[in-house]
C-alpha cells in the first residue's frame, strides 16, 4: 500500500515537492497518469478496482490511468485539520477553460485561478488579447506553479469552440472546469431594437455560453473528470437596472441563469468514475456593476449612469473586477461541492433593497 503520509511530508521527505520562489512549499504539478500512481492508490476503497471480473474491464483500465474521483474531490480526512490551509480550496494540476478571458473580468477570474495552481485557457474572439493579458502571464509565470494560456476562438461558432476545447483536453488528458464569461451589452430603446441586434446578442450572450458548456462536459465526460462550471449572469438577469435600456441583455442574462440551473439537472450523475457516478456542476454568478471596459463604455456614452449606479446599491459604490475572485474559485474548487443548480448574486445589496 502506497503511504498517504508520503503525500503530506514537505520537500526533504518527497522529492517531488519544491520550494516555489516566494518561499512556498509548493505541491508537485501531478499529469493525470502520474497522479494515479499516488492517489489513486492512497485513497481508492474499491478492492476489486482493478479485477476483470465484471465484464467492465475496459473502463476500470481507462479509470485507473486517470486520478481517482476520490482524490479529485474530496478532502483526506487526516490532512483536512493539519497544517495546510484549506486544502479544498486548491486547484494544482486542474484545467480550466475561461471564455472572454483576454481581458475584463474574465482576465481577472483567469489570474485567480492560477493563483491557485490552475492551467487556464482564456478564449476569446480578439485576435490577441489585450497587453493588460500579457503583463498577468509575465507575473503569474515567476510565482505560481499554474500557467496562463491564450486561443483565439468566437463562442457563437459551436465547431470552433469543440475543437479547441478538445485539443486542450487532449494535451492535458483531463478537464476540470468552465467560466463562461464571454458577452456584450447593447444599449438601446426597447421600441428602436433592429432583429439583427437582438439575434447577435442571444447568439453570443447565450448561445455562446451554452455551446462553451456542451464543449467542455463533452471532455469532462470523456476523460472521466467530475468537473465545475460557472457561467456569468448578472443581476440584470433578476431585475431591471435603474436607467439602463438593455432589454435583450437583460433577458440573455435570465437565459443564462434559467440554464444553468436545467444542466445542473441532466449533468447531476453524468461523469462514470471508479466510485459511481459523479457530477458536472453548474452555478450561475450575478455579479452587479463592476468596473470593466465593457461599463466604462456605458459611463462615456451616459455619464449620469455612474452616480446613478453608485447610489442604486447598498454600499455606495461599483465594485471592482478582484472582488470576485474568491466567488469563483470557491465555485470551481471542491470547496462548493454540494452546489449545483444556484445563483451566486453578488451586487452590493443592489437586488436586496
Ligand atoms: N461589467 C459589469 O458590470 C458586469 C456586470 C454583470 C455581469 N457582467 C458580465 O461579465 C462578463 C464580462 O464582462 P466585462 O465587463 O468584463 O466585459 P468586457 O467587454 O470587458 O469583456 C468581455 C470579453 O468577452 C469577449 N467576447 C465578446 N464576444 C465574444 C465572442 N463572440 N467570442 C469570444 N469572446 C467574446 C470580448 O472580446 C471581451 O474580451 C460578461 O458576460 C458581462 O455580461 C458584467
Amino acid at each position: 500500500m502506497f503511504s498517504k503520509a508520503l503525500l503530506r511530508f514537505p520537500a526533504s521527505i518527497n522529492p517531488a515537492y519544491k520550494i516555489n520562489q516566494s518561499g512556498r512549499l509548493a505541491a508537485p504539478i501531478v499529469p493525470a497518469a502520474r497522479y494515479r500512481a499516488t492517489a489513486t492508490r492512497s485513497f481508492s476503497t474499491t478492492p476489486s478496482a482493478n479485477d476483470d471480473t465484471n465484464g467492465n474491464g475496459g473502463l476500470k483500465k481507462r479509470l485507473l490511468q486517470r486520478p481517482s474521483a476520490i482524490a479529485q474531490r474530496l478532502p483526506d480526512p487526516d490532512v483536512e485539520h493539519g497544517p495546510h490551509r484549506l486544502r479544498e480550496f486548491e486547484l494544482d494540476g486542474r484545467v480550466f477553460i475561461v471564455t472572454g478571458g483576454a481581458q475584463g473580468l474574465g482576465l481577472t477570474l483567469a489570474e485567480a485561478l492560477v493563483e491557485a495552481g490552475g492551467h487556464v485557457y482564456c478564449l476569446d474572439r480578439q485576435e490577441k488579447p489585450q497587453q493588460s493579458f500579457y503583463d498577468t502571464q509575465e507575473r503569474l509565470a515567476h510565482r505560481y506553479e499554474g500557467t496562463l494560456h491564450y486561443r483565439q476562438v468566437d463562442v457563437q461558432c459551436a465547431k470552433q469552440l469543440d475543437d479547441v476545447v478538445a485539443a486542450i483536453a487532449t494535451e492535458h488528458q483531463r478537464l476540470d472546469g468552465l467560466i463562461a464569461n464571454a458577452g456584450i451589452q447593447h444599449v438601446c430603446d426597447a421600441i428602436e431594437y433592429k432583429p439583427d441586434d437582438v439575434m447577435k446578442m442571444m447568439a453570443i450572450n447565450f448561445g455562446g455560453v451554452f455551446f462553451s458548456a456542451q464543449s467542455c462536459a463533452r471532455q469532462m465526460i470523456k476523460y472521466n473528470i467530475p468537473g465545475s462550471m460557472v457561467l456569468i449572469g448578472s443581476m440584470s438577469g433578476l431585475i431591471a437596472n435603474r436607467g439602463l435600456r438593455t432589454v435583450v441583455y437583460n433577458a440573455s442574462k435570465a437565459a443564462v441563469i434559467q440554464s444553468a440551473r436545467s444542466l445542473a439537472m441532466e449533468w447531476g450523475k453524468i461523469v462514470e468514475t471508479e466510485d459511481g457516478m459523479k457530477p458536472i456542476r453548474v452555478n450561475t454568478l450575478s455579479p452587479g456593476n463592476i468596473m470593466t471596459p465593457m461599463v466604462q463604455a456605458n459611463f462615456d456614452e451616459e455619464p449620469h449612469l455612474k452616480k446613478m449606479w453608485e447610489d442604486g446599491n447598498m454600499l455606495g459604490r461599483l465594485s471592482e473586477m478582484r472582488e470576485f475572485r474568491g466567488a469563483a474559485l470557491f465555485l470551481l474548487s471542491d470547496a462548493s461541492s454540494f452546489m449545483t443548480g444556484g445563483n451566486l448574486v453578488i451586487d452590493g445589496g443592489y437586488t436586496a433593497w
